[in-house]
């Protein structure tokens, strides 16, 4: 058995912050930002707004994309850095939120911005056991909770939102193949301190974050897992139709199209308004491609990401 996606959905909250409107309270300019980023806007989501909801606006687009209803959907797994709550968990609160049938699996996956891709590794696999039929695959954050807005380091790159998949059970691929490292040995380069202890949390909770570490850590394990893909597909870059990277950095992703040997219109960005919305980032960018008729049925996509832990991975599918 394998994998297939039956249909994408996405999510932004409504407040979009420009770089020009951050310069007013930090030290900074939308030059600099746009120069060493790419980015001039992110989305915010307004206080009461709340990842499941944006979880949740994502996946009824999904659903109704792939012409399914709530009743369909046997697995839950949402990849999120940004929980509602300890628990339950967001897949938990999602499946209430949108009426999936009690017995359905419902769990969120934390790797950070790899978290979609981890996500959808795991769903591909569970369907492929047979044990389930359709799973609704999700990528939520509102990361700009965790960000220290006086930190002009931190608080220009980052933004909220949500992207979804529905992806079913299918006789052909679907997902070809998926990859995904960790190295917890890096995690203090990218990280947010902070653990309940009686009540309370423990440290500052916080993005902190040795950006050009995290540049350089990007570049090289984006490029081997790239290689890695190919190779256990047998095909080569010009086999590839579109990269869907992690939107953290237009440099970082110049960098990895160039090894693969891709063109820039062959590489779907939105960083460029939604800066780096983390697990959101490559469903939102798959979405976005999908809706805007780039991405057609039988294309080869490679779907990436780099993140915290540290953690990467990459899918490569047939849409
Ligand atoms: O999902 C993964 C998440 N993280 C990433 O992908 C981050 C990867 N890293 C990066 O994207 C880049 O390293 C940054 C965009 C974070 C920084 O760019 P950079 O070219 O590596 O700049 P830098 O850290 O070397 O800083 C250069 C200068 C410094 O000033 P001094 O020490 O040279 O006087 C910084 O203090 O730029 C200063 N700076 C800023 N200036 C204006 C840092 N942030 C800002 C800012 N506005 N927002």
């Amino acid at each position: 058995m394998y994998s297939r996606i039956l249909g994408t959905g996405s999510a932004l909250p409504q407040r979009q912050v420009r770089n020009a409107e951050l310069a007013t309270q930090v030290e900074t300019s939308d030059e600099w930002v746009f120069e060493r980023t790419g980015i001039r806007a992110r989305h915010v989501a307004a206080p009461e707004e709340m990842t499941s909801d944006l979880a949740a606006q994502a996946s009824r687009a999904a659903l109704r994309a792939a012409g399914l209803c709530a009743d369909d959907i046997d697995l839950i797994v949402v990849a999120t850095t940004t929980p509602d709550m300890v628990f339950p968990s967001t897949a938990c609160i999602l499946q209430r939120k949108l009426g999936v049938p009690e017995g359905a699996a419902a769990f969120d996956v934390q790797a950070v911005c790899s978290g979609f891709v981890y996500a959808l590794a795991i769903a591909d696999k569970f369907i492929a056991s047979g044990q389930h039929r359709h799973a609704l695959v999700v990528g939520a954050e509102v990361f700009s909770r965790l960000l220290d807005w006086s930190d002009r380091r931190t608080c220009v790159l980052f933004g909220d939102g949500g992207g979804a998949v529905v992806l079913g059970a299918a006789a052909e691929p679907g997902i070809r193949s998926s990859h995904l490292h960790a190295a917890g040995g890096q995690g203090d380069i990218l990280r947010v301190q902070g653990a309940p202890t009686s009540g309370h949390l423990a440290d500052a909770v916080f993005v902190e974050m040795d950006g050009q570490a995290v540049f350089r850590f990007a570049v090289r394990v984006l490029e081997q897992v790239c290689k890695e893909t190919l190779q256990a597909n047998n095909i080569s870059g010009a086999d590839i139709d579109w990269l869907v990277p992690h939107q953290a950095n237009i440099r970082i992703i110049q960098a990895t199209a160039r090894k693969l040997g891709l063109p820039p219109e062959r590489v779907v960005t939105t960083l460029e308004d939604q800066g780096n919305t983390s697990a959101a980032s490559v469903p939102l960018a798959l979405d976005a491609a999908v809706r805007d008729g780039r991405i057609q049925r039988g294309h080869t996509v490679l779907l990436e990401a780099v993140g915290g832990g540290m953690t990467w991975g990459s899918v490569l599918l047939t849409y």
